[in-house]
């Protein structure tokens, strides 16, 4: 039987750094209500494209695994943050990475893209489809954030990582995938102002209005997550005490909280970013995985469990099963280009573009041909 292994990884954060403090600058809101209600204090502003930070992760997960780009059969770029919708982002990646052999796909799923294609390239593997795949998570969420929003604003960064998978015949890499989508709450999250579906709304960048039940997205997230992650653990015949490490999505504090309770998992075994950088979407796990991974907190055949949750509202947990090696192979050069702005400018500058008064996106009806 084939399994696919994670034989790679590596995360690329822009280095600018917003904190509570400079969002409370342009928001009615205290560090005090954001710790206390998500734990986080941080987040980073990237200076770059979300192509440049998945290049840059993709490249250094692929050094990891001791490849070259041009070893690569399948790119999965797994983000709702896309600088175009043709050509796709993965072609885009593709080429900066010189993986000329490499399919190249996109799949959003929200939050949850990077746990949902590292599903499909685990099945795609196991398929004999491709032999080896690198699967990114990536999101580039400021320069679509309402920043007149305090309740989305102060929630959200950008950041990219990257895992290299390969065919494998023991039995290691994702071992099962609790994957689904409770779409009668879809339009609890909703980005209005990006899709064809406004083409004719005279919208410009960064001019979007989000929907945005935070209450009925945080019970919908804790009951999904933990119920994922009893059916996935179920599924594979891991008991809760045999999980080393819990790698979740990082929403908020308080979920991730509720979900180990739920999974009767003690939070020692939980890896948090959610306090330096904020929910960065599709980018969240992969990038804590790597965090996991440089902290030491990873050890050869650790049962890993990654449950998310996110805009669908899609959700989904998957048990790992690391492999024999938690180093890397070699080490990739790519580097960012430096960043010549603080995070407040980056964002001060995004927020010059958007409609100062009255919001012209607010006048936009969600899409009537997508339902509810
Ligand atoms: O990755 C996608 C999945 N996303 C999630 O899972 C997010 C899930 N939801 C949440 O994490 C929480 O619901 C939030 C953090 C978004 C909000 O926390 P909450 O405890 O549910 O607060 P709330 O929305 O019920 O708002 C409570 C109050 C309101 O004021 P009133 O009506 O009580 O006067 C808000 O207007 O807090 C106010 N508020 C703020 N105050 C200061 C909302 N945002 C802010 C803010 N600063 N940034």
């Amino acid at each position: 039987m084939t399994w696919a292994a994670i034989t790679g990884w590596g995360k690329c954060m822009p280095p600018a750094t917003l904190t509570n403090a400079d969002l409370s600058t342009f928001l009615d809101t205290t560090d005090e209500w954001i710790v206390s209600r998500t734990g986080m204090r941080e987040r980073r502003i990237s200076h770059v494209s979300a192509t440049e930070l998945a290049t840059v992760a993709a490249a250094r997960a692929i050094a990891c695994a001791g490849l070259a780009p041009d070893d690569v059969d399948l790119i999965v770029y797994g983000s709702c943050s896309n600088e175009e919708a043709v050509p796709n982002s993965a072609s885009g990646v593709q080429l900066a990475l010189g993986a000329t052999r490499a399919a190249a796909m996109d799949l959003n799923t929200a939050c949850t893209s990077f746990l949902y294609g590292l599903s499909a390239a685990t099945a795609m593997i196991r398929t004999g489809v491709v032999k080896n795949a690198v699967v990114i998570g990536v999101e580039l969420i400021s320069r679509y954030m309402d920043w007149s929003n305090r309740s989305v604003a102060v929630l959200f960064g950008d950041g990219a990582a990257a895992v290299v998978l390969q065919a494998s015949s023991r039995e290691e890499g994702v071992l099962g995938s609790a994957l689904g989508c409770d779409a009668d709450a879809r339009a609890t999250l909703r980005v209005r102002g990006i899709g064809c579906g406004y083409a004719n709304q005279g919208v410009t960048l960064g001019d979007t209005i989000w929907d945005f039940d935070g209450p009925a997205i945080f019970k919908r997230a804790v009951n999904a997550m933990s119920a994922a992650s009893t059916r996935v653990l179920a599924e594979c015949g891991v008991a809760a005490d045999a999980v080393d490490l819990v790698v979740p999505h990082q929403a908020n504090l308080r979920i991730i909280e509720s979900v180990a309770r739920h999974a009767g998992i003690p939070m020692e075994k939980v890896m948090l970013t959610v306090e330096r950088y904020g929910n960065m979407s599709a980018a969240t796990v992969p990038v804590a995985l790597v965090e996991a991974l440089d902290a030491g907190r990873v050890r050869s055949g650790a049962n890993i469990l990654m449950p998310g949750f996110g805009g669908g509202l899609t959700w989904a947990a998957l048990l790992v099963r690391w492999g024999g090696r938690v180093t890397p192979l070699g080490e990739a050069t790519r580097e960012l280009a430096p960043c010549p702005e603080s995070a407040l400018e980056l964002v001060n500058g995004i927020r010059a573009i958007q409609d100062p008064h009255g919001r012209s996106a607010a006048g936009l009806a969600a899409p009537v041909f997508i339902g509810k």
